[in-house]
């Protein structure tokens, strides 16, 4: 035990002098203006040294993915740094592919502006939109699941992809940090943004949108993802897990208004049935709709239901049929999506014909 003190020691003034180190660099490290080049000089602006690379995006309006808010996990908010990054923090590497290292793919949070930039974008982010939303409705449709629905403000109509996410502003310490949040209305609704949103206990972005009350304006950026249906005539096999329900809610009403002739299924996998919800909205979609069919299942039985009971994956296995001409739209608990991957693997349906949304 004699060794432990001097340990706890040590690790203190490590501690210590870490904090030292941050603030100093904080206020007496100055590294002035600097140039950000983005795409060969489509754009140019100038930003304060020391900021992060993507806050110097945001503040200039350029929005890319960051479903983190800035921590350095989700690995969303890659850019290529093609000249002043600086070396590749520790940070960044585990999330980062040797691909992307070796193709300078960087991770926007974490490197630092200090000296002129040269960064190269995709595209696609530059048109991202800043909303400002007023909530007219928020209601409970599961005991920790909250529907809510913004009005758009400014700009009036959103133009998305069902599957897409937008990236609410969650106000924090004086400043924001972003969280992203799957648009679960439909392609058709322009002027609206309906969100399904499962509160986090201690949560920062999920207890804010759970406290939102009609009247409440917020701020968000928008649309991202790749998670959207492609082009084919394949089967459409969605599977749901829990609050994972919300793009593919968007999925399923979008395709059938544009009454595509696909033929859809929606697994829905819950716990109790307390976690069922828009179940009238889906029985009701598929009795007016042939080529859809919605199979609700729940991990154990309850007396009042007589449907569907076991693990999504059992409940799937009675109702595919072997054939590649299927695509898979997966969206729930990292463990429920690895086990229908693999399901659907087995099925015939190819690895890149499944798409998945990791809200984790
Ligand atoms: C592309 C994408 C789409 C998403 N769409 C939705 C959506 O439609 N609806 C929705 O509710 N969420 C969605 N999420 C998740 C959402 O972005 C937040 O991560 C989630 O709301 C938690 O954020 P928070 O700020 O409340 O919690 P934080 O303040 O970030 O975390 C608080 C604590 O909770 C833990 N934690 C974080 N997330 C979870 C979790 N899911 N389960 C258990 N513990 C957790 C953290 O590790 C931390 O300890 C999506 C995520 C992504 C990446
Ligand atoms: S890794 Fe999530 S925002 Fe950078």
């Amino acid at each position: 035990m004699a060794y432990v003190v001097p340990i706890i020691v040590l690790d203190a003034v490590a501690a210590f002098l870490a904090g030292i180190l941050v603030i100093a660099n904080r206020v007496f490290v100055e590294y002035g203006d600097v140039t950000v080049d983005v795409n060969k000089g489509a754009e140019e602006f100038v930003a304060e040294g020391g900021t992060t690379l993507l806050q110097a995006l945001t503040e200039n309006e350029i929005y890319i993915p960051s479903a983190c808010g800035g921590q350095g996990s989700c690995g969303y908010c890659t850019v290529r740094v093609k000249e002043g990054g600086g070396p590749v923090l520790p940070t960044e590497e585990p999330v980062l592919t040797r691909e992307e290292l070796v193709n300078e793919v960087r991770l926007s949070c974490q490197v630092k502006v200090r000296e002129n930039l040269k960064v190269e974008i995709e595209e696609k982010y530059l048109k991202i939109e800043k909303f400002e939303a007023k909530v007219i409705s928020t209601r409970d449709v599961t005991p920790s699941i909250k529907e809510i629905i913004f009005d758009l403000i400014e700009p009036e109509t959103i133009d998305f992809k069902a599957g897409q996410y937008v990236q609410v502003q969650v106000p924090t310490n004086g400043d924001t940090v972003d969280r992203a949040y799957s648009i679960a209305s439909e392609e058709s609704v322009q002027d609206r943004v309906m969100l399904n949103v499962q509160l986090i206990e201690g949560g920062l972005g999920s207890t804010y949108l759970h406290e939102l009350e009609e009247g409440d304006q917020v701020e968000f950026t928008g649309p991202f993802g790749d998670f959207y249906v492609q082009p084919s005539d394949a089967k459409i096999i969605g599977v749901a897990g829990g609050v994972g329900l919300a793009p593919l809610r968007s999925i399923a009403f979008s395709v059938l208004e544009k009454e595509i002739e696909r033929e859809i299924w929606l697994f829905f996998g819950v716990r109790t049935l307390d976690d069922l919800y828009y179940h009238e909205d889906f029985q009701e979609l598929a009795e007016k709709h042939e080529n859809f069919n919605y199979v609700p299942a729940l991990d154990s039985s309850q007396p009042e239901w007589d449907g569907e009971v076991g693990l999504i994956t059992e409940v799937m296995d009675d109702y595919l049929e072997e054939g590649k001409n299927m695509e898979g739209y997966l969206c729930g608990p990292p463990p429920m999506m690895d086990a229908t991957i693999d399901l659907l693997t087995e099925y015939g349906i190819d690895k890149e014909d499944i798409l998945y949304d990791d809200f984790s």
